[in-house]
């Protein structure tokens, strides 16, 4: 009998009770920014703060959110300290780019991530997928320990790899992925002096080393960026209808620079892997829990892989699998923090005719970490219950209450290929595979570049019996 509490709580830093003093603050941030958060961050719609000096406005209230994101977004430019961490590795990629810049870059790029490449997409995803599963199968029938958090990041960082440059990458090492750890975690990190806003010379000894893996990086970049062209002069047509291949011909059109394209393969590399693996490690984690969610989601999957369609379509067809995902992305958001400064002084009114004033320069805060949590936008606000992400459910979201890609001409423009990458490989792993707790796995969330479990997640991978059909 499973005597696990229903609905199950996943392991979370609960509200402080007690304001942290200035030395616990800055300990916090450095070690785990979601310790932070007391009570009123969980339950009041907004509060004005300030944080080293700096005025803050933390936003919890949809509407507040909207008109910040959406309805009066020229008004809020990118936060100065995301900036400063951010902008020396991406520089004028999608992420990081402002103004002008950004408003003809997100042009370029759109195209790429239209339905119409979807197909092909959801072809390489599985394919990787399906790869990857067949290092479990030397687990055996008695089932082995693998270290869950590394595996994904490892799994998506092959489906990235293959949807940008369907493998083509041109380096004399086979460490690829490794530089790519090393480079978002040397250089992609809150240092003390960011802190103490120190000017961009005084050198950061938290990313010391750092700016030789990003040279090597770009080199990388840039040679298999040339390797692809001069393949593109030769014969269009044979070229690889690969995300380097549709941003290429962008810059054939003017769309894009060379090194525009640069900095956007950069910072897919940089936002669209580690996010997608975290909400996959949750996901298993969260599933391992609750033995009911697990097994509607194995009905689903092997009910929808027998009827043999193509992986495109398992978005749609397998709405559980979905909801367990968006459940986990809503628990421990990939991007726990979403920062704008207000340019000029701006206010806004809410239903009850409470106005919030927000001066020029004022950091604003928006934390789907909190939000998702928060008392009065959630029922359970804690607790795992896909079962609100179901089709008939999700009316009752709100759109701005749930951001997990965030909002606005800024939403993250890989969400449906993350949601779709998603489903596939939980389909895949999960049809082959039972993912179970063991001894070792003490999960605990931390806020490092994205909400990741501290020390790994270990978990025994074990070959499911599938019933004949499947
Ligand atoms: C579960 C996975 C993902 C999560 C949780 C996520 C989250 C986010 C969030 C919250 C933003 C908005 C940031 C802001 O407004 O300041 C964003 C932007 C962005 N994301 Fe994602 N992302 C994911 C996957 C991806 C993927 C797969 C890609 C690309 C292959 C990607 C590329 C981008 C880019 C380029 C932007 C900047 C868009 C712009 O400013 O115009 N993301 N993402």
């Amino acid at each position: 009998m499973d005597m696990r509490p229903h609905p199950f709580e996943p392991p979370a830093p609960l509200p402080r009770t007690v304001p942290p003093g200035r030395l616990e603050i800055i300990r916090t941030i450095l070690r785990n920014p979601l310790e932070l958060w007391g009570e009123p961050s969980y339950t009041l719609p907004w509060i004005h703060t300030r944080f080293f000096r700096e005025r803050t406005l933390i936003v919890n209230d949809p509407g507040l959110i909207r008109h910040v994101l959406v309805d009066n977004a020229a008004n809020y430019r990118m936060s100065d300290i995301r900036q400063l961490i951010l902008r020396p590795i991406l520089r004028d990629g999608l992420l990081t780019a402002e103004g002008e810049v950004w408003k003809r870059s997100r042009k370029a790029v759109a195209p790429v991530f239209t339905p119409r490449h979807a197909n092909g997409f959801a072809g390489q995803m599985l394919r990787q997928s399906e790869d990857y599963a067949r290092k479990y199968q030397a687990a055996g029938s008695e089932g082995k320990v693998f270290e869950i958090a590394a595996d994904m990041t490892e799994l998506t960082f092959a489906i990235l790899a293959d949807t940008l440059f369907s493998g083509e990458i041109v380096t004399s090492s086979d460490s690829f992925a490794d530089d790519v750890n090393a480079l978002l975690h040397r250089m992609g990190r809150v240092d003390p002096m960011d802190l103490l806003r120190a000017p961009s010379w005084v050198p950061r000894l938290t990313r010391l080393g750092g700016q030789k893996v990003l040279d090597k990086f770009r080199y990388i970049v840039r040679q298999t960026m040339d390797a692809r062209l001069a393949r593109m002069q030769a014969n269009r047509a044979a070229a690889p209808d690969d995300f380097l291949t549709l941003l290429l011909d962008q810059a054939a059109s003017g769309g894009l620079t060379n090194d525009e394209i640069e900095d956007n393969i950069l910072t897919f590399i940089g936002a669209g892997h580690e996010t997608t693996a975290r909400a996959l490690a949750w996901t298993l984690c969260c599933v391992a829990n609750t033995q009911h969610i697990r097994e509607a989601m194995e009905e689903e999957i092997d009910r929808v892989l027998a009827q043999d369609v193509e992986p495109v379509k398992w978005l749609d067809l397998m709405p559980y699998t979905r909801a367990a995902f968006e459940e986990a992305l809503r628990l421990y958001p990939p991007a726990p923090s979403i920062n704008r400064a207000a340019i000029t002084a701006d206010r806004w009114t809410d239903a009850k005719g409470e106005t919030v004033e927000i001066e020029a320069g004022v950091t604003v805060l928006i934390m789907p970490w909190t939000l998702h949590r928060h008392e009065l936008y959630w029922d359970k606000p804690r607790a795992y219950v896909p079962e609100r992400f179901l089709p008939e459910n999700r009316g009752k979201i709100g759109r701005f209450q749930f951001l997990p890609f965030g909002a606005g001409p800024r939403v993250c423009i890989g969400a449906t290929f993350a949601l779709q990458e998603a489903v596939i490989a939980l389909a895949v792993l999960m049809h082959r595979f039972r993912f179970d707790l063991t001894d070792q796995t003490k999960p605990w969330p931390v806020q490092k570049l994205t909400t990741q479990p501290q020390n790994g997640l270990p978990m025994c991978v074990t070959p499911r019996s599938l019933p004949k059909s499947a």
